[in-house]
């Protein structure tokens, strides 16, 4: 295999992407220790999920299995969950309420900070065994993680260096937590899901408004995303975060019934037996009834419809991711729109009407990628090729997703370098022109 820094990117502006990419085991080996372990903040979990003093949940960021602890004086904290001993998995359920955490093999033990405070035998018995005199336990506690919430979202990072939470979001997205997180939420509950293809694939998919007038039939034929209608997108000034909505109530229809006259996807002749799947209950005064909002490297927080949910990407090896979806609603929600909020769980999801497609769409192009890629690359070039713009005003673009390969880039050193996406970036960029 050739070496990652050897990959053929045709074009600088990101238009043309390597295959290799999203089949190399290096490439993967490389994004854990840039991407997930270097200067980002991955998302972790909702506040909601750990409300209480001593509740935890278990999670990974990249590959890494992750503890986030809500200790008893309420501050949040998050460790690797790995035993320093030998490196046992620490905390094997996925949520609970726990004082200490005690490992399973030799039964060294750990407060809700990952601080080491206990090992049986640590001066032996009866004057034999027992640790070195030397040995601490203050020198063998969890690998620790920066910790922030913003609006009631954890992220957490491996870096002491990583800019602020605030700075990492940036004022768009910033401003669409705001919005989302304004009020007190509610956890409906979980879903997850295992896919065979490699994770920058789906976040690809995320980015990627092309897709979704087309590939969704449903979400065409029921009218909730058609490229008719009026939507936009917005990113941060590094092009690595970004929001898209559309505003179904601003359409055209004379331009719909034409735009897809040559297609399969509008097919007027099916309904539903129970339309009340698509009623959409205005609750932000935004109209806005597709919002999704991606935040690099794994996570989507999205309102489709009246569902509401974050989307995690857990990568699990080059060809291969786990998603976990986590539903919410209002603490205030009337019961009938806790009750529609259950229904349209139905749209997303596993066996979801509109992201079953997400699933296979990416289970084929691993499929289609995993063979002979010496030198082919995929295309992104709808909506235009060069400069990237930030905010965009129509559905019809791939721009979004050449900004996720600039900071991809720039963050593991492979293909073309801007440096625009390092902190202060975007100035030295600017002072450079
Ligand atoms: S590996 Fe955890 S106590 Fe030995
Ligand atoms: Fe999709």
């Amino acid at each position: 295999m050739v070496h990652p820094q050897a990959y053929q990117w045709p074009e600088k502006d990101f238009s043309r992407v390597p295959y290799s990419v999203f089949v190399d085991p290096e490439i993967f080996t490389i994004e854990q220790e840039r991407i997930f372990h270097g200067p980002v903040w991955s998302y972790a979990c909702l506040e909601a999920e750990i409300a209480n003093p001593g509740d935890f949940l278990t999670t990974y960021i990249g590959d890494t299995p992750v503890v986030v602890v809500r200790a008893d004086d309420r501050s949040l904290h998050a460790f690797v969950n790995r035993c320093a001993h030998r490196g046992t998995l620490l905390v094997r359920s996925t949520h609970g309420n726990a004082r200490d955490f005690t490992c399973v093999y030799h039964h060294w033990c750990y407060d809700q900070r990952g601080k080491l405070i206990g090992i049986p035998f640590l001066r032996g018995l009866k004057g034999k065994g027992g640790m070195p005199p030397e040995f601490k336990l203050g020198d063998h506690s969890l690998r620790t993680l920066r910790t922030a919430a913003y609006r009631g979202v954890v992220f957490v990072t491996f870096r002491d260096d990583t800019e602020s939470l605030h700075d990492y979001l940036d004022s768009p997205m910033r401003r669409y937590l705001d919005d989302i997180f304004a009020k007190p939420i509610e956890i409906i509950g979980y879903v997850r899901q295992r896919i065979p293809c490699n994770w920058k694939l789906y976040y690809e998919n995320l980015l990627d408004d092309y897709h979704g007038v087309l590939l969704h039939k449903f979400l065409v034929t029921f009218g909730l995303s058609r490229a008719t209608q009026k939507g936009g997108s917005e990113m941060d000034r590094r092009a690595r975060h970004r929001i898209v909505y559309v505003i179904p109530s601003e359409e055209d229809t004379v331009g719909t019934q034409q735009g897809y006259a040559e297609t399969t996807l509008l097919d007027e002749g099916l309904y539903l037996r129970d339309p009340s799947i698509n009623e959409y209950r205005e609750e932000m005064n935004d109209r806005r009834a597709v919002l999704l909002c991606a935040f690099f490297p794994n996570l989507l927080v999205q309102r489709l419809s009246n569902t509401l949910a974050t989307r995690q990407i857990r990568p699990r090896s080059a060809k291969e991711y786990e998603l976990y979806w986590t539903f919410f609603g209002y603490a205030d929600d009337d019961p009938a729109m806790q009750l529609l909020r259950k229904k349209q769980i139905n749209l997303v999801g596993p066996g979801g009407l509109v992201s079953m497609e997400d699933g296979e769409a990416g289970r084929l192009l691993q499929l289609g990628i995993n063979g002979d890629f010496a030198d082919a690359h995929s295309i992104l070039a709808m909506g235009g090729r060069g400069e990237i713009p930030l905010v965009g005003h129509d559905l019809l673009t791939e721009s979004s997703v050449r900004g996720f390969w600039r900071y991809w880039c720039d963050l593991t050193g492979i293909g073309p370098q801007t440096g625009i996406s390092a902190p202060g970036g975007v100035h030295r960029a600017a002072a450079a022109e």
